[in-house]
């Protein structure tokens, strides 16, 4: 484990570091209000309704906060830098639920009942962490932040091909310029981490890479139809997560796709038990 390695001090203190200018650039440029920010008297009330649908998926995915932070911040709890931004980026998330279920309501869309069952779906069921491991669920996030931007901007996208909704369009750019933040901070957070352990933070790397999927969508009502809307407006894909997602985020940390194959002696040793010392 990390923790237990002499440099925790100094990367503990590079990671802090790394969130008070993330923090002080969000202070400074990035704030925004779900009730001032957003034209909602602009908002098309006859667009297609899969573009509802989908926005319904994503408000229900960005319901599952409670999970996300009850999970992730016990990991990371003696690590202020990152426990501090949990807070900050739970702070950033609530908005986003918030922006897309009014949307979903002054848009006519949907009906407060059909959000308040929406509601309770989603708390029907628990969120858990794809990877146990605290740097493991850093590197999915930097990736899940960055899938999470594509799919708001391509969706953006759709409904200005669709005759556009100003409402719905600034709620989308300005959420994903907050996925974009999140994504740029984790890939930095990922970084430190092969800075200090490049071995380990490859290996959960790797391990991200090969299961990597949106969170909780798999637990909504209706999930495979929800996934299809997704991949028929082509707002995600495998081939947009190879060259959309993972592409820029390895040339960022300045990893090959030759070294994230490569497999690590630690990893040799276990897969091969029976290889020589
Ligand atoms: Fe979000
Ligand atoms: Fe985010």
């Amino acid at each position: 484990m990390l923790e237990s390695e002499p440099d925790t001090d100094n990367l503990h203190r590079d990671i802090y570091r790394l969130f008070r200018d993330y923090f002080e650039k969000a202070e400074r440029k990035r704030r925004w209000s779900v009730d001032h920010d957003i034209p909602w008297d602009q908002c098309n009330r006859s667009l297609n309704p899969a573009i509802a649908d989908v926005v319904e998926t994503f408000c229900a995915v960005e319901l599952y906060l409670p999970d996300y932070l009850g999970k992730l911040i016990p990991q990371v709890r003696a690590n202020r830098g990152r426990a501090w931004m949990l807070a900050n980026w739970g702070y950033e998330e609530c908005k986003h639920s918030m922006a897309f279920e009014d949307w979903l309501l002054k848009s006519g869309a949907r009906s407060e009942e059909r959000v308040a069952d929406l509601h309770a779906a989603v708390f029907s069921h628990e969120w858990d962490l794809p990877h146990d491991d605290a740097v493991g669920m850093v590197c999915y996030t930097s990736f899940q932040e960055l899938a999470t931007r594509i799919h708001y901007t391509q969706l953006r996208d759709v409904v200005r091909r669709d005759g556009g909704c100003p409402a719905l369009e600034r709620a989308l750019s300005l959420v994903a310029t907050d996925e974009a933040a999140h994504a740029d901070f984790f890939r930095k957070l990922v970084g430190l981490y092969l800075e200090y352990d490049r071995t380990g933070t490859l290996e959960q790397i790797r391990r991200v890479v090969n299961t990597f999927q949106m969170p909780a969508v798999h637990m909504l009502a209706e999930s495979r139809r929800r996934k299809q809307q997704v991949l028929d407006m082509n707002l995600f894909s495998v081939p947009i997560f190879f060259d959309q997602v993972l592409a820029p985020i390895l040339a960022g940390l300045g990893v090959t796709r030759q070294e994230l194959r490569q497999k690590t002696v630690r990893e040799a040793v276990i897969l091969t038990p029976s290889s020589p010392d």
